[in-house]
């Protein structure tokens, strides 16, 4: 084999592996789902008008809607899903994985703050968003979106998977029964720490709205929590990254 042949063929394999891990292709348009009479399928099949509504009313919160395969089946076998999110002032999306697609992300009301961290140079990649701009999370990448501001901020989601999973970490960490031994080495933190953030993650009534006049919270010190929280995490990102 000549050598740019070599050359070639080593670059395609490369694309091919580097390619791997998105979904599988299927062997007809679309996917039917089992017990659907197919020949009766019309427009609404492909149809999701629940992507808004999913979001909830009360603006003060962090909400996300998707409208990945489970809640729009006509997405299966497709590669593609969508969410729209919704931060209240002063809410987080904590930092997350997505372990099966890359995201991009639209902010249509900013600004709203971004952040990557790139576990090779083990590093954070951060960036304040305003309407209009786009921002990439590469697949598999621990991110997060925070909006620091006193308004609300909107963004929407594209995503190159039909289910592309999410792994929180603040869930997956305190949440999911790991003991609490575990957890004390793994972050080197007393026992009253890892059970006072297991507390601060357990499900609570939502944070109330600002009264329209006061200030924002602060982004930094001990008495904003979200911040606060917000540090730390990233805090145990990089960690984890680094075990
Ligand atoms: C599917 O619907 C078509 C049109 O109504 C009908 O002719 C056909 O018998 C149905 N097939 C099944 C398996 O029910």
């Amino acid at each position: 084999m000549a050598p740019s042949s070599l050359t070639t063929l080593l670059v395609l394999l490369a694309v091919v592996l580097v390619a791997h891990g998105s979904d599988p292709d299927i062997l007809t348009d679309f996917v039917v789902p089992p017990g659907t009479n197919a020949s009766l399928l019309d427009g609404t099949f492909f149809t999701y008008a629940g992507l808004i509504a999913g979001n909830s009313a009360d603006p003060a919160k962090f909400t996300v809607s998707k409208a990945t395969a489970a809640e729009f089946p006509a997405l299966l076998g497709q590669s593609v899903s969508y969410a729209a999110l919704v931060f209240g002032p002063g809410t987080v999306n904590p930092p997350h994985v997505h372990p099966r697609a890359s995201e991009l992300l639209y902010v249509v009301q900013g600004p709203l703050m971004v952040g990557l961290v790139d576990e090779i140079k083990r590093e954070l990649y951060a960036q304040t968003l305003q309407t209009g701009d786009m921002f990439v999370f590469p697949k598999g990448m621990v991110h997060f979106q925070f909006n620091g501001g006193a308004d609300v901020a909107r963004a929407f989601s594209a995503f190159g998977s039909a289910s592309p999973g999410t792994v929180s970490l603040p869930v997956a960490l305190f949440e999911s029964g790991i003991s609490d031994a575990v957890l004390e080495k793994s972050f080197n933190v007393d026992e009253a720490t890892v059970l006072a953030l297991e507390h601060d993650l357990a499900p609570a009534a939502p944070a109330p709205a600002p009264a329209p006049d006061s200030p924002p919270a602060p982004k930094n010190g001990g008495a904003a929590p979200v911040p606060a929280c917000l540090a730390l995490m990233v805090g145990f990102a990089a960690t984890l990254l680094l075990l």
